[in-house]
């Protein structure tokens, strides 16, 4: 299990690889993701799955997961949590308020950007970095992506503002190789106002851990 093993204690994670046959929704879920296409109403369907599995994991019964108003997944009170989905992952992640501050996860691909993109997802000195890697096998383009979008959904319940991905700059720190896989950990550079909306101290910045495994990019931060 990638995420539970990139998680501190006190954070539950369920993940698949694909959306089984026979998940179903609770009816106010149903009636949210109603006119989306099919691809999309199965990951949406999973993630919740996975989601009230690791719910249930802390106490909680079976409720439902809409989406707030900027996206964000509405969590029972007291509850923190995340979710993600790509081709070939669906990923849930929720803990007690009360010991965790935030969490952000973020799965992709593990590939290479499509061409032009980078400039829009990234910083110059973010892009420095990269150009002067040595080829290792590993897409630091869309790690770095993966890294923002961890970022993201970190940053946003404890904001509950929008940040773009020039208002952050990451830095990869240690790289691990074992058995083939690679991964390591980053820091995510707050260059906005932090100021948070939970009650809690501004936000500088998060330390995140990534993963690289089976073709898949994992990226997670929690704050506890
Ligand atoms: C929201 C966003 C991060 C989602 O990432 P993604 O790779 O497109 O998609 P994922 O499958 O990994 O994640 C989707 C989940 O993100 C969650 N999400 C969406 N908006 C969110 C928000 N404002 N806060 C927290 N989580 C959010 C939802 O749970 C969603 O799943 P659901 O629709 O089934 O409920 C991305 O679409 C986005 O808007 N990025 C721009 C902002 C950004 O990344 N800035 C970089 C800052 S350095």
């Amino acid at each position: 299990m990638i995420l539970q093993s990139m998680m501190p204690r006190g954070v539950v994670a369920r993940e698949a690889t694909d959306d089984p046959d026979g998940l179903t929704l609770l009816p106010r879920e149903a009636a949210e993701i109603e006119r989306a296409v099919d691809k999309r109403r199965r990951e949406y369907t999973t993630v919740r799955h996975l989601a009230r599995e690791a719910l249930g994991e802390l106490g909680f019964d079976a409720v439902p997961i809409l989406k707030g108003d900027r996206g964000q997944p509405l969590w029972p009170r007291g509850v923190v949590g995340s979710l993600t989905h790509c081709d070939g992952f669906r990923g849930a992640v929720v803990g007690f308020a009360m010991g965790v501050r935030t969490v952000g996860v973020d799965a992709e691909p593990h590939l290479p950007l499509p061409a032009g993109v980078l400039p829009s997802v990234s910083v110059e000195s973010e892009r420095d970095v990269l150009v002067g890697r040595p080829q290792d096998g590993i897409a630091w383009d869309r790690l770095l992506f993966c890294a923002k979008e961890a970022t993201y959904k970190a940053w946003f319940p404890i904001t509950g503002r929008w940040l773009g991905f020039e208002d952050a700059a990451i830095t990869f720190e240690r790289t691990d190789w074992a058995g083939g896989a690679a991964s390591g950990t980053f820091h995510s550079r707050i260059l906005i106002d932090g100021a948070a909306s939970d009650g809690g101290a501004p936000v500088a910045g998060f330390d995140g851990r990534w993963r690289i495994t089976d073709g898949l990019i994992v990226a997670s931060i929690a704050v506890v």
